[in-house]
């Protein structure tokens, strides 16, 4: 067992002091062991199904570092097969996406339907003998495999709570924050990508994190990256201010964290009631920095639920996936030291042509390689991973103890969550998460020794 000496995971992220150790930002053994307890376990987003609609139709996507086809099999049922040839390893499928009637194998030509079952062997009968039991020898697949509103995830363990359950409140609720913005989405074609020098767990710690913006992103706002701010008038920009918009929402707008089983949590600003108001009076007058008319449609209001309809924060659905405006982002893992950052866009499908642009414009210039606020992430995720690595460094932890201790937990149905200002509950949450899967030898024991929820009236 790797980490006798140190103890289990659980001790490097003290949940009651606020603070998680350097190294399992650094350390590969720990790399190692998070590929095979968390992203070989956890549910991963495939790809939408916008994105494979008809039979043959396939999208290569990644479980942890390994390769899986997203294909919809002849019968039109999804299927997630790991792109690995049971003959000696090869890719049998190289484009990111298309349609194919079955995956040919370039090395010695086994070839596979899409369903993974291994259809064709050449020398079958001279050199095999007819003694290969094809049916035994298939593509691996993945242990379940479920669309949640059109959002394809599988997971490579068959023991795996089911999708629904796995996602719990929080999760939903995360993904019906973007799965609402539209009657139905359609994903953009191609996904923006590109490779970060920064561990994957601190590109998701970032996106709770509302502390860096007025200082990280201070040029890109002076900028007026979204080409918005600059189009107000005074009194426009006070409404802003009220709305929360970014840029003119100050520090001191209220935030609300929500917590769920298995890490998920949402974390960010709080759509009061003011905030709504100030934001009907701006709409259509700032564009694509509006987009919460959706909450209103009677499809939105029961799916989000009473805490759901005032929470506008960054949705993670753990152990990677992120979900902001129109956009959802994977954070790949590829070493201790390397993350791989996936963009995805979608647009309504009843979208007018300019709304379709705006949105497109905006997710072109805000996240991803040409993202003025993710060029802003990348280089201070970069200096931290590089720092992460130093002996000396290791024996310091992180402090995590932002707002710990001081806010009381409400709870509304199924629901925990806390309203404060901004804070650092959120990533403390995941952290903590991270440690109980790590610790974890199998899901009967996750399901055994997970966190559900903070209890209510306690002060994580
Ligand atoms: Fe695929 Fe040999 S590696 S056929
Ligand atoms: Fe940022």
């Amino acid at each position: 067992m790797l980490y006798e000496n140190r103890g289990p995971f659980r001790t490097m992220v003290d949940v009651e002091k606020g603070v998680v150790d350097r190294s399992i930002f650094a350390d590969q053994d720990i790399y190692e062991l998070e590929l095979e307890r968390i992203f070989a376990r956890a549910w991963n987003f495939m790809c939408h199904e916008s994105q494979i609609p008809k039979a043959g139709d396939f999208f290569l996507s990644f479980i942890g570092e390994e390769s899986v086809i997203a294909t919809r099999d002849k019968k039109g049922e999804l299927q997630v097969l790991l792109n690995s040839c049971r003959h000696r390893g090869n890719a049998v499928c190289r484009a990111e996406s298309g349609n194919a009637r079955s995956f040919l194998c370039t090395y010695h030509g086994w070839t596979y339907g899409l369903d993974g079952q291994l259809i064709g062997v050449p020398g079958y009968k001279d050199f095999y003998h007819e003694q290969l039991d094809k049916s035994q020898w298939g593509l691996v697949k993945a242990g379940k495999v479920a669309s949640y509103k059109g959002f394809v995830f599988a997971t490579m363990d068959p023991e795996a709570p089911d999708l629904e359950e796995y996602l719990g409140e929080v999760g939903r609720m995360g993904l019906d924050l973007l799965a609402h913005k539209g009657e139905a989405l359609v994903a953009v074609d191609g996904v923006q990508k590109n490779l970060i020098g920064c561990n994957w767990k601190l590109a998701v710690d970032n996106l709770f994190d509302w502390y860096h913006p007025q200082i990280s992103h201070a040029s890109a706002n002076m900028a007026d990256f979204r080409r918005q701010q600059s189009r107000l008038t005074d009194e426009e920009r006070e409404l802003a201010a009220k709305a929360g918009i970014a840029g003119g929402g100050g520090a001191q707008r209220p935030h609300r964290v929500v917590m769920g089983a298995y890490g998920h949590a949402i974390g960010g600003p709080r759509l009061t009631q003011e905030a709504r108001d100030a934001r009907q009076q701006l709409r259509g007058k700032i564009g694509g920095l509006i987009n919460d008319e959706f909450r209103e449609t009677p499809a939105a209001k029961e799916a989000l639920g009473e805490v759901g309809a005032d929470t506008a924060g960054h949705p993670n659905i753990f152990p990677n996936l992120w979900m902001t405006n129109h956009q959802l982002s994977l954070r790949l893992p590829r070493g201790p030291g390397q993350c791989e950052i996936w963009w995805f866009t979608f647009v309504p499908k009843e979208a007018t042509e300019e709304r379709r642009e705006e949105i497109i414009h905006g997710a072109n210039h805000v996240f991803g390689p040409a993202g003025m606020l993710e060029q802003d992430d990348g280089e201070n995720w970069d200096q931290s991973t590089r720092a992460m690595r130093g002996v000396v460094a290791q024996r310091y932890p992180l402090n995590f103890a932002m707002g710990l201790g001081q806010h009381a937990v409400q709870q509304a149905s199924d629901t925990s969550y806390i309203d404060t200002l901004i804070n650092e509950h959120a990533q403390l949450w995941t952290y903590r998460a991270w440690a109980e899967w790590m610790d974890a030898e199998s899901w009967a024991a996750l399901k055994e020794n997970h966190s559900v929820r903070p209890a209510a009236d306690s002060r994580p």
